[in-house]
């Protein structure tokens, strides 16, 4: 289901880009994604206007499925523009092309010492049609970010441990949202947004996730508690 309605809004890319129609509303034309990756050192500041040296994501595109980008290997790579050809993965009988068509900036700053533990994410639309294309509500696509390289939670300084990874999924205010990760990017993914079946709850703001996730942790904890306490109360039996 989720295939079919991405793989028809990568059409609606394709066909109309001057004039996006996405469920049956007209929609701002800068569909941008946009990621500035930033040292952890404080000269930096981690904002959407300071484009001069931050290492720079952007892409106009909706993936029909997730993409994962190794942080380093894009960063260091030759290419400042690229195509992630998924056309192979949209329905059968769906004509028109898919996949991620990326740019990249500032990759003459990329430093392969240097720790690059903050992220702008940006994805906005500017004059929104209505409620549902304003922040803090469900955007086209979302984006994660990992510790370990391929998108996984593997610490690349220890095998015992795991990092949690980070997402975002709301369309964000204008100037974007900056956060800090207790570790350097190792790689980072674009998925398709959900399906509009999918949308409740809330959508990710810099949210924190996966097994080594302080929540998932408390959760582990409290299965801890209340299995210790079933097992006093089948032990007093
Ligand atoms: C989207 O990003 C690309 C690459 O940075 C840029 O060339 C283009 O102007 C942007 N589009 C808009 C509408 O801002
Ligand atoms: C932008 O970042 C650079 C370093 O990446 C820093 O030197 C500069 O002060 C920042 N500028 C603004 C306007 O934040
Ligand atoms: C980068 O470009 C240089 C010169 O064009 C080439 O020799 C090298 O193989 C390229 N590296 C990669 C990773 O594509
Ligand atoms: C993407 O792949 C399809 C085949 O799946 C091919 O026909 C098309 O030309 C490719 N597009 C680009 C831009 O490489
Ligand atoms: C993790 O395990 C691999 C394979 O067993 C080993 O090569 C590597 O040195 C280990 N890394 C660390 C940081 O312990
Ligand atoms: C990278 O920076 C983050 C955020 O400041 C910090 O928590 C982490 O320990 C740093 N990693 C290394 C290897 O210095």
């Amino acid at each position: 289901m989720q295939l079919v309605r991405a793989a028809s809004r990568a059409m609606t890319l394709v066909l109309l880009p001057f004039s996006l129609s996405v469920h049956g509303q007209s929609i701002d034309a800068n569909q941008n994604i946009t990621l500035r990756f930033f040292q952890n050192s404080a000269a930096d500041s981690c904002a959407y206007s300071n484009s001069s040296a931050a290492l720079t994501f952007t892409t106009e595109s909706i993936p029909i499925i997730s993409r994962c980008f190794d942080f380093a290997d894009l960063f260091s790579g030759n290419a400042t523009q690229g195509f992630v050809n998924q056309t192979g993965n949209l329905a059968p009988g769906t004509i028109g092309e898919a996949g991620i068509r990326w740019q990249l900036e500032n990759v003459d700053k990329f430093d392969t010492q240097a720790n690059y533990s903050r992220v702008l994410y940006r994805q906005h639309i500017t004059n929104p049609a209505n409620d549902d294309d304003k922040p803090r509500h469900y955007a086209d696509r979302r984006v994660t970010v990992y510790g370990g390289k391929g998108c996984t939670e593997k610490d690349p300084s220890s095998n015992e441990t795991l990092l949690p990874w980070y997402g975002f999924s709301c369309w964000s205010e204008d100037e974007g949202t900056c956060g800090t990760l207790p570790y350097s990017i190792a790689s980072f993914s674009v998925q398709p947004g959900p399906d509009d079946k999918n949308k409740d709850g809330t959508c990710w703001v810099f949210a924190e996730r996966g097994a080594a996730a302080h929540l998932s942790l408390s959760s582990q904890a409290m299965m801890a508690v209340f299995a210790s306490t079933s097992l006093a109360i089948w032990l007093c039996r």
